[in-house]
């Protein structure tokens, strides 16, 4: 299977943009995919000043500009593609994840944990962390989905693995500087493939100012990076898997990591 990331720098507030950029970068690409996962609000940026600026690039699920978009594009590269989208649902704004499939399905996943100013535009996620099957040539694979900062908070990968979830989507828009390191261990501690799909830029909004880390990387479940982007490179990276490997929990001959949990002595 064939599972990459796309990143790149989404222009605050331009959706129409932001899907030509995706759409350019994507056909500058001449390799295949099975999978491929864009950064946390790819459609409307990040560094918003007030509600109506974020109202204003935010996309409906399923029927918005940027979900269909993201559904053409699935459909002719006959792949699966995950975005982090901001959400307009009623009169509430999430910080969300898709994951569309070539026959026009879509998935949703709500940002849980949500990251500084992000709790004044955003409500916090009502899904929960939740594994999807997809098919495809390469099989039937169990896919999970976080958001950034999500990472920090061991529980969120730790769920999506419990429920099965071979391969972690998890669309970023990385400030702090630790998580690419991090992802190894919640690659190894889990033994699941991870896919961070970073963001790149500075993104400048009145006195306010925000620079992203770009260096989006895929890990294995023995902690290998199999691609790690620049800091500032617009692209798409790509790595084969085989991810059978995920559902092996075995690291030694006498240690499976969730049979030896012991939960009586967790809180
Ligand atoms: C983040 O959660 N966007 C840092």
């Amino acid at each position: 299977m064939k599972i990459g990331f796309l990143q790149f720098k989404p222009e605050l507030c331009k959706p129409d943009e932001n899907i030509l950029k995706v759409r350019e970068i994507i056909s500058n690409c001449k390799n295949s995919y099975d999978l491929l996962v864009l950064p946390e609000l790819a459609n409307s940026g990040y560094l918003f000043s007030s509600r109506e600026e974020a109202l204003s690039a935010s996309d409906e699920i399923p029927g918005g500009n940027f979900c269909r978009a993201l559904a053409e594009i699935s459909k002719e590269k006959n792949a699966f593609i995950a975005a982090g989208i901001s959400e307009r649902a009623g009169d509430k704004l999430y910080n969300s994840a898709v994951l569309v499939s070539p026959n026009g399905d879509i998935d949703t996943y709500r940002k849980t944990h949500l990251f500084l100013d992000e709790k004044v535009w955003f409500s916090p996620g009502d899904t929960g962390l939740n594994v999807f099957e997809i098919s495809g040539k390469f099989g039937k694979v169990k896919v999970g989905m976080m958001i950034c900062f999500d990472w920090i908070f061991p529980e969120s990968a730790r769920t999506l693995a419990l429920k099965g979830a071979q391969i972690i989507i998890h669309p970023s828009n990385l400030v702090l500087s630790y998580c690419q390191q991090a992802m190894f261990t919640r690659a190894v501690e889990n033994r699941v493939f991870t896919i961070t799909a970073n963001r790149t830029g500075t993104e400048i909004n009145g006195d306010k100012e925000l620079y992203f880390t770009g260096k989006s990387v895929i890990v294995d479940t023995k902690g290998n990076y199999l691609c790690t982007a620049g800091e500032n490179d617009e692209t798409i990276m790509i790595a084969e898997i085989d991810p059978e490997a995920a559902l092996d929990k075995n690291v030694t001959a006498k240690n499976n990591i969730f049979e030896d949990r012991r939960e009586e002595f967790y809180f």
